[in-house]
């Protein structure tokens, strides 16, 4: 039987072929693209129709997506949540319509929205960790001194949200590691090569950048070399994501480490519908697990990235 916070969510016939929504954030940057690739990959390996919708960075535009979604009757949603709280909405109208909603990669606010109850389950990496983790090898390389800039996420994400935290909760226990300044880039490459640059002009003595996601960080690696500095050297960087550019940035020695954080969803984001129709319990929170890319094994890795 199921559990009893179950009976509240949405059922889902056993079918064999479903009609999936995937209401995508943004396609800005690899690793939305590569999440995308992943979905639409692995719907068409099953036979499944897969309605995609692209918000296009807005929040506004993504719940109107679902409520499209909603309008045409798929058989289930998966949403990744541009921010926290304005997504929320969608989550309760699929709930209300009667129709399964997983949360992919990013969640919602878990004070108005909860996992088990208003949506079946969160599939994801553990942002706090990946903070913790960036923090923890900087930290070590530094020898526990560095004056950092940081780069947020798009303001009101979760994973800037906790990858912020994670960071500044490691970074507690080492009183000479200290964030000078911190700002959103939107996890845009322009955009963080743009707040960086005034950020470095404001912080001249920065010895090193934590960007939250790798295109920021290839943002600031060009505004660092304009300004005739040395990424790697004049200020040591941690990164997030796993992208081509970054990781080959790491074997050229400018970036000291990126946290994974895996946009191949594709196939833990299916198997857990099947399981979810063959009423198996899901646990409200299926977290990836992420690797920790340097100098050491970076090598292995990049035939494979993005
Ligand atoms: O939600 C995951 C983050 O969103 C990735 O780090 C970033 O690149 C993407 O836009």
């Amino acid at each position: 039987g199921l559990r009893p916070a179950y009976a509240a969510l949405p059922k889902l016939k056993k079918k064999d072929v479903y009609k999936v929504g995937f209401a995508q954030t943004e396609s800005n940057n690899p690793w939305r693209l590569a999440q995308t690739a992943s979905m639409k990959a692995e719907a068409e390996k099953r036979g499944w129709q897969l309605v995609y919708t692209d918000a296009a960075g807005s929040a506004a535009k993504q719940v109107a997506d679902v409520r499209s979604m909603i309008a045409q009757k798929v058989d289930v949603i998966l949403l990744s949540p541009r921010e926290e709280k304005p997504l929320i909405p969608a989550v309760m109208e699929a709930k209300k319509a009667g129709i399964p909603m997983f949360l992919i990669d990013r969640g919602v606010d878990a004070t108005l929205a909860k996992g088990g109850v208003d949506y079946v389950a969160f599939i994801g990496s553990d942002f706090v960790k990946e903070g913790h983790q960036a923090a923890e090898a900087l930290t070590k390389a530094v020898d526990g001194k560095a004056l950092i800039i940081e780069l947020q996420g798009t303001i009101g994400s979760s994973p800037a949200n906790d990858r912020k935290s994670g960071f500044a909760d490691f970074i507690k226990a080492h009183p000479e590691m200290k964030i000078i300044a911190s700002q959103s880039g939107d996890f845009a490459r322009d955009k963080g090569r743009q707040v960086f640059e005034t950020l470095y002009q404001a912080h001249p003595e920065a010895t090193a950048l934590y960007s939250h996601n790798d295109e920021m960080t290839m943002g600031a690696i060009a505004a660092m070399e304009a300004a005739g500095k040395v990424p790697g050297k004049d200020l040591i960087i941690a990164s997030i994501d796993g992208t081509k550019d970054a990781t080959q940035a790491i074997q050229d020695g400018k970036v000291l480490v990126v946290v994974e954080c895996n946009p191949k969803f594709g196939p833990a984001a299916f198997d857990a519908i099947v399981k979810y129709a063959a009423g198996e319990a899901i646990a409200p929170r299926l977290v990836n697990t992420d690797r920790v890319f340097t100098k050491e094994n970076v090598a292995a890795y990049l035939p494979e990235a993005y």
